[in-house]
């Protein structure tokens, strides 16, 4: 008999199926490390798993084990790993189909939609104590960063965004831009506003909640300007604002995404970074849009996923927001919960909370 390891898992096709479960322990193979999960985010692309609106188990599995954002350290190398046990690690979620992409390190371009997440499409997640992987798969995290290294993958999303509205916007030779809007002040939109100020941005971040709260208060320390959506529009804002060049939408909400293309400023980069579960439909402004961005010359971009170098840009960003503000990355993570036994204690929701993470090691 295997020896077995808590875990903790979801039925996929069952709403609100989150329960504890177990998985065998695994044993680095040749090629392979074996990692000590420490800690595991929780995100809300997990909330919609858990609601099931998405989610697909493992090929034969009943269950699949959630978290996709993890810290660990390597315990153990099995014959030929080069990677020295006592490294500190994370690792990118998505592993590619075998598209052109997919096969060129750009899994997060998959164009068939034919790779698998961990802990969200097809393979088990990080909701338990160890796993093995290939170190080719496994981003080191200096020790100096062991507090907030479980908050690389979110930053790589928007590390990700950021290097698309760069890369397009190399279609204007003059382009720098200047004023940054980001919609939403969850994890996602607090560390796209960190990302965006550490680049000398003027920042304007807005979402539903009134301030003070506890996502305004890290904006501020930051150097950004935060403003409830619930006190002013969205076009109220922008009146009061330089033409806004590049906007992050992480929201969650489609209907402000569609919002945003009316504040974008001419030349501007929109990047879409919210994944709306639902199936939303609203009349809107056709004529408008689209006669502002051919007039404009705007873009609006989709964003999802990232692939290496933007875990790589993450680990190097997350060392900048440490110089440039000390202490403040980690007051994103508002609850710590004490081990896997408390997974039940991940629905519930905190009041004025941005990031739970589970400690698990
Ligand atoms: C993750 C992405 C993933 C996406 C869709 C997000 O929460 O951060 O890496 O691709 O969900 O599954």
């Amino acid at each position: 008999m295997p020896e077995m390891m808590p875990a903790v898992a979801v039925r996929p096709g069952t709403p609100h199926s989150l329960h504890p479960t177990s998985l065998p322990r695994p044993a680095a193979g040749p090629g392979e490390v074996l990692v000590k999960v420490l800690r595991v985010g929780v995100c809300g692309t997990d909330m919609e798993i858990i609601e099931d609106k998405f989610g697909t188990a493992p090929p034969g599995a009943e269950a699949l084990v959630l978290g996709h954002e993890v810290f660990g350290v390597v315990e153990s190398a099995g014959p030929g790993a080069a990677m020295a046990p006592g490294t500190f690690v994370t690792t990118t979620v998505r592993r590619p189909g075998d598209c052109p992409p997919c096969l060129t390190g750009q899994g997060d371009f998959c164009a068939d939609l034919a790779y698998t997440e961990h802990g969200i499409i097809g393979l088990h997640g990080f909701m338990t104590e160890h796993f093995v992987e290939r170190p080719e798969w496994l981003i080191e995290v200096p020790a100096a960063l062991e507090r907030v290294g479980i908050l690389t993958e979110p930053l790589s999303v928007v590390e990700k965004a950021l290097q698309q509205a760069t890369l397009i916007q190399r279609r204007i030779d003059s382009w720098q831009p200047r004023t940054a809007l980001v919609i939403g002040a969850g994890p996602i939109g607090l560390l796209g506003t960190l990302l965006l100020r550490s680049r000398g941005m003027d920042v304007v971040t807005v979402a539903r909640r009134a301030a003070p709260n506890a996502p305004s208060a890290i904006i501020e320390a930051a150097g950004g300007r935060y403003v409830s959506i619930n006190d002013e529009s969205l076009a109220g804002i922008a009146t009061t604002l330089p033409p806004i060049d590049v906007i992050f939408e992480c929201s969650g909400n489609a209907r402000v995404a569609f919002d945003a293309t009316r504040v974008l400023g001419n030349n501007g980069v929109l990047v879409l970074l919210s994944i709306t579960g639902g199936d939303a439909t609203t009349p809107i402004p056709l004529d408008q849009i689209n006669r502002e961005f051919v007039l404009g010359n705007k873009v609006m971009v989709g964003s999802v996923n990232s692939s290496r170098v933007h875990f790589e840009a993450g680990v190097e960003d997350l060392a900048r927001f440490e110089r440039l503000w000390p202490g403040l990355t980690e007051r994103l993570i508002t609850r710590r919960l004490p081990g896997l036994d408390a997974w039940s204690q991940i629905t519930q929701r905190e009041r004025d909370g941005i990031k739970t993470v589970i400690e698990v090691g």
